[in-house]
C-alpha cells in the first residue's frame, strides 16, 4: 500500500500588508520557499514530479500558472512541472490533499505542495476584475455573500459577544508573541532578503493589546456588529511549502519522514454564513480517521475571523489549550493561497517539537467549504 509522507516543511515569515515582503514578486516569494525546501531536505529538484501550488487571486503577478513560473524562477530543471490550485483560503491545504492522493495513486513519487499570496501586490478580490463571478442563478439562490458578513452571522447564531471575540484575538497575539520569543517559529522560517531589507520574523504580531483597546475598533461588516479589524485575520504576504513522497521513496533517498497524511476530508456548508464548514469537515474526518477527539494533541482551525474557531470549538468540544496553541491568522496573518501550507508547516513543527502524535487542521473557504487533514507524526 502506497502512502504519503511529509519530509520537510518550510515557510517565509508572514509579512504585513505593505510591509517587508511587499517588494517581492509572488513568483519569487514562491521560488524562495521551493529553494529552501530542497536545500533543507538535501534532494535534487529533478526528482520532483510536480509542484501543486495554492493561490487565490490568480490575476496580474499571480496568473499564468504561478506554480510553473516559481519552478523556473527557482532555477529548477525545466522538466519539473507545476499546477496552480484555487480552493479559496484552503488552496494550499487542498494542494496537500491532491499531493497525497497523487502519491497514493502512484501518479507521483515525489511532489511539492504549497502556496503563496501577496495580498499587498495582488489585493484580495482583484481577480473579479469588474466582472460578475457568480451569475444570475447563483445570486437568485444566495445573493452576494461576503465573508465578513458571514462572520457576523456566525457570531449571532452561536451567541458570541464582542468581548469573547476580542479575548480570543488577544489570546492569539499573546500565544504568537510567546512562540516568537521562545524561538518556536525559527526552524520553520526561511528568512527573505527583500528589497527593503531582510525579513526574519512574522510581522503581524501586536504586543500589549487589551480587550478594552480592541473594543473601540469599528465593525466594518455590520452597524453595531461584533467583527472588527482586531478580531479578523490580517491582510498579508507569504508562502509555504511541504516536500512529500512515499515512505518507500523516502527510505530509498535516505530521508526520515516527519509525518504521514493520516486522513483527509472535505465539506460544503451554507455559502452565506460561508465559514462554518470546518465543523462538518472535522466531524467527517474524525469518523473517517477512526480517531477519538482526545487522541488529537493539536488543532489548527484557521482564524479567518474569531467566530470561526470559536463556533467550531463549541460544536466539536476540543480543549481550548490545544486550539491554535501558537496563535493564528489574527496575529500571524492570512496570506490566502499560502495559509493552508503555512498552518500545516507550523502544526507539523509543533508536533515534532512536542512529540504530538496526531494533529488536525481545518480551514473555512469561500463558497462555504472546508478542507480537514489529520497528520500523524512518525
Ligand atoms: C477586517 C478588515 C476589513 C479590516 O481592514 P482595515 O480596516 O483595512 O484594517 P486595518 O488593518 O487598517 O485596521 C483598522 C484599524 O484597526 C487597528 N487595529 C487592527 N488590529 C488591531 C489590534 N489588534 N489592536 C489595536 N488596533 C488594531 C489598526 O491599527 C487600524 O487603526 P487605524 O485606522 O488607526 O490605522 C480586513 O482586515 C479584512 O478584510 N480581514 C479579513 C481578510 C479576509 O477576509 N480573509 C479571508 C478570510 S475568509
Amino acid at each position: 500500500m502506497r502512502d504519503a509522507v511529509i519530509v520537510e516543511a518550510v515557510r517565509t515569515p508572514v509579512g504585513k500588508r505593505n510591509g517587508g515582503l511587499s517588494g517581492v514578486h509572488p513568483t519569487e516569494l514562491s521560488a524562495h520557499v521551493l529553494k529552501s525546501l530542497v536545500s533543507r531536505a538535501g534532494i535534487d529538484p529533478v526528482l520532483v514530479d510536480d509542484v501543486i501550488w495554492g493561490c487565490v487571486s490568480q490575476i496580474g503577478e499571480q496568473t499564468y500558472d504561478i506554480a510553473r513560473n516559481a519552478v523556473l524562477s527557482a532555477g529548477w530543471p525545466e522538466s519539473v512541472p507545476g499546477t496552480t490550485v484555487d480552493r479559496q483560503c484552503g488552496s494550499s491545504q487542498q494542494a496537500v490533499h491532491f499531493a497525497a492522493a497523487g502519491l497514493v495513486a502512484g501518479h507521483y513519487d515525489v511532489v511539492v505542495a504549497g502556496g503563496v499570496e501577496s495580498m499587498s501586490r495582488v489585493p484580495m478580490g482583484s481577480s473579479v476584475n469588474g466582472m460578475d463571478p457568480l451569475g444570475e442563478d447563483y445570486r437568485a439562490r444566495y445573493g452576494s455573500p461576503n465573508q465578513g458578513v458571514g462572520a457576523e452571522l456566525i457570531a449571532e447564531k452561536w451567541g458570541l459577544s464582542r468581548t469573547q471575540l476580542d479575548e480570543f484575538a488577544i489570546r492569539s497575539h499573546e500565544r504568537a508573541a510567546a512562540a516568537q520569543d521562545e524561538g518556536r517559529f525559527d526552524a520553520q522560517i526561511a528568512p527573505v532578503d527583500a528589497p527593503e531589507g531582510r525579513v526574519t520574523q512574522d510581522e503581524g504580531i501586536r504586543r500589549g493589546g487589551t480587550v478594552e483597546g480592541l473594543a473601540n475598533l469599528k465593525t466594518p461588516f455590520k452597524a453595531d456588529g461584533v467583527v472588527s479589524a482586531g478580531n479578523a485575520s490580517q491582510i498579508s504576504d507569504g508562502s509555504a511549502a511541504l516536500l512529500m513522497m512515499t515512505a518507500e521513496k523516502a527510505a530509498e533517498l535516505g530521508l526520515k519522514p516527519l509525518a504521514r497524511v493520516h486522513s483527509v476530508a472535505l465539506a460544503g456548508d451554507d455559502p452565506v454564513k460561508m465559514l462554518t464548514a470546518p465543523i462538518p469537515a472535522t466531524k467527517k474526518l474524525l469518523e473517517r480517521s477512526g480517531l477519538r477527539l482526545d487522541e488529537i494533541g493539536v488543532f489548527e482551525i484557521n482564524e479567518a475571523f474569531a467566530p470561526v474557531p470559536l463556533a467550531w470549538q463549541i460544536e466539536i468540544g476540543a480543549d481550548e489549550k490545544l486550539l491554535n496553541p501558537l496563535g493564528g491568522a489574527i496575529a500571524l496573518g492570512h496570506p490566502l493561497g499560502g495559509s493552508g501550507a503555512r498552518i500545516m508547516t507550523t502544526m507539523l513543527h509543533h508536533m515534532k517539537d512536542n512529540g504530538i502524535r496526531y494533529g488536525l487542521q481545518s480551514m473555512c473557504e469561500g463558497g462555504g467549504q472546508a478542507n480537514a487533514t489529520v497528520l500523524e507524526l512518525l
